[in-house]
């Protein structure tokens, strides 16, 4: 499974894309205000630092627009992936762009059949978004595991990508389930890497190795 970082913050991409384990990033409209600056500049410093798939979101709500907004931001770097909103609209912009050879992320699926359309339409990526779905009392990786049924079916290309991550548990599953891609908030992966007992393991062998050379 490979790990996207769900931000449009400089700073943590930055620090993450050390790790070397980052292959790619997501940001949507509210991720971009929040970093602030100009979005366009701040799309092309992502693409530079993480050399991977970056998805950049039209706001336009008719397939004129979503179009003409996807070949400017695929204009920005080679690396940028248009994300689509997923509504009539939205599926008749993904079969145009993905007969251009653009790269598109249709997001905001909350059920299995709304991915089985994207897929149809040329998605390169679905986004179903399981946090948001378990706030309303739905499994939200029941949704991820029956899209990738459906694409296993009938042998659709389309990657899933497990959005809207709010904890470990989430990434766990979506690795158990076999999703393409998981895009993760800063925090949540930070939550992943630490373990009071790796903590508690570290504290001990190194006091050890201080005894053994008292001796
Ligand atoms: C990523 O593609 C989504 O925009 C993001 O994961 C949404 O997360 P949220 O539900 O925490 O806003």
């Amino acid at each position: 499974m490979k790990i996207f970082v769900d931000t449009a913050s400089i700073k943590e991409i930055e620090d993450l894309a050390q790790w070397g384990i980052i292959e790619g990033a997501t940001t949507n409209p509210t991720l971009l205000s929040e970093e602030g600056g100009d979005p366009v500049k701040v799309i092309k410093r992502i693409c530079e630092i993480l050399k991977g798939p970056v998805s950049a979101e039209v706001v336009s709500q008719d397939c004129d627009g979503m179009v003409r907004e996807a070949r400017e931001l695929a204009r920005i770097d080679e690396h940028v992936v248009v994300k689509i909103p997923m509504t009539v609209e939205g599926l008749k912009a993904v079969k145009i762009l993905s007969r251009d050879g653009i790269k598109t992320n249709v997001t905001l699926i909350f059920q299995p059949v709304q991915a089985l359309l994207a897929a149809k339409a040329g998605a390169t990526y679905v986004s179903p978004f399981v946090g948001r779905l378990d706030d309303i009392g739905h499994t939200g990786l029941e949704v991820v595991g029956q899209i990738l049924q459906i694409y296993e079916n009938y042998g659709f290309g389309t990657q899933v990508i497990v959005a809207s991550v709010r904890h470990p548990l989430h990434v766990l599953d979506a690795a158990l389930m076999g999703a393409h891609i998981a895009t993760i908030p800063p925090k949540v992966i930070r939550q992943i890497v630490n373990h009071p007992l790796t903590d508690i393991g570290i504290d001990k062998f190194l006091k050890d190795w201080e005894k053994l050379k008292g001796k």
